[in-house]
């Protein structure tokens, strides 16, 4: 545990909702010379340990992007090995999530997943409502204009059932159709691996979301780098728009 960084922490100024852009496994194992299979394996200790984290010192909204639309794409070997990755971190993580009051849920394209893994993920989620401390929300199959693509559907639809008139659709009628409804929206969102995209991820929610971006590579991503995160958000001036004078005269 890393006492010294932990006590720099302001413990009123966390954010409330940190997002993860968790990058870099492949180049991870390639330097170490293993599969890139090893490489996803050790990304899973990083989530572990960012989960732990977040629980213990009070970030109540955790969101992971584990596999986004694209990586469909991969090579079969490699996507067989994450759903079993997968299917392996929600059987071994279930108890303790309910022991430590996290509650789980997964956004995405759900149907797209082995049928195993949808079971598992309504069994978890299920197992694991009510819990208070965290929220842990895996992207999976998840796209940002998918996402969008589908709640515009879905107003759509009650316009044409006559449920709804066009004029009541507003930002957050809309917000409320996407998978993220029951979510505040993202305060920092951090990228691993050097990278300084946005990859298609959570794109209505981030409208006003601090980015953090670091060259570490996701398995490498522990606690100390999770907390230079969260200290470095916490010397940021958040302005939503608004001049300095007009949030100082809010506070
Ligand atoms: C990006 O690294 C990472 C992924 C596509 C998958 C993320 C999955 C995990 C962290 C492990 C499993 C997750 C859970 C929740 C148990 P990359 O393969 O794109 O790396 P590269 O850009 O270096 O090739």
């Amino acid at each position: 545990m890393n006492v010294m960084l932990r006590q720099k922490l302001d413990p009123d100024r966390l954010p409330r909702h940190v997002a993860i852009i968790m990058d870099g496994n492949g180049r991870w194992a390639q330097r170490q010379g293993y599969s890139r299979i090893r490489g996803h394996q050790e990304g899973a200790e990083s989530v572990r340990t960012v989960v732990r984290l977040c629980r213990e010192i009070g970030v109540g909204y955790l969101t992971l992007y584990a596999f986004s639309e694209e990586n469909w794409q991969r090579p079969p070997l490699e996507v067989q090995a994450l759903m079993q990755l997968l299917g392996r971190y929600l059987q071994q993580e279930i108890a303790e999530m309910v022991e430590n009051q996290i509650a789980f849920q997964a956004i995405g394209d759900l149907t797209k997943l082995p049928a195993r893994i949808q079971r598992q993920l309504v069994e978890t989620t299920a197992a694991t409502a009510g819990g208070r401390a965290l929220t842990l929300t895996l992207a999976l199959s998840y796209g940002g204009r998918s996402e969008i693509v589908q709640a515009a559907r879905l107003l759509a639809e009650k316009v044409r059932q006559g449920q709804l008139a066009p004029e009541a659709i507003d930002r957050e009628l809309f917000a409320q159709h996407l998978y993220t409804h029951d979510l505040p929206d993202p305060d920092l969102l951090i990228r691993t691996s050097g990278e300084y995209r946005i990859s298609n991820f959570l794109l209505w929610q981030l409208a006003y979301t601090e980015l953090y971006f670091t060259d570490t590579l996701w398995p490498d991503f522990r606690e100390e780098e999770f907390l230079e995160a969260i200290l470095d958000y916490q010397r940021r001036d958040r302005r939503f728009g608004l001049t300095q004078d007009q949030i100082e005269a809010q506070l």
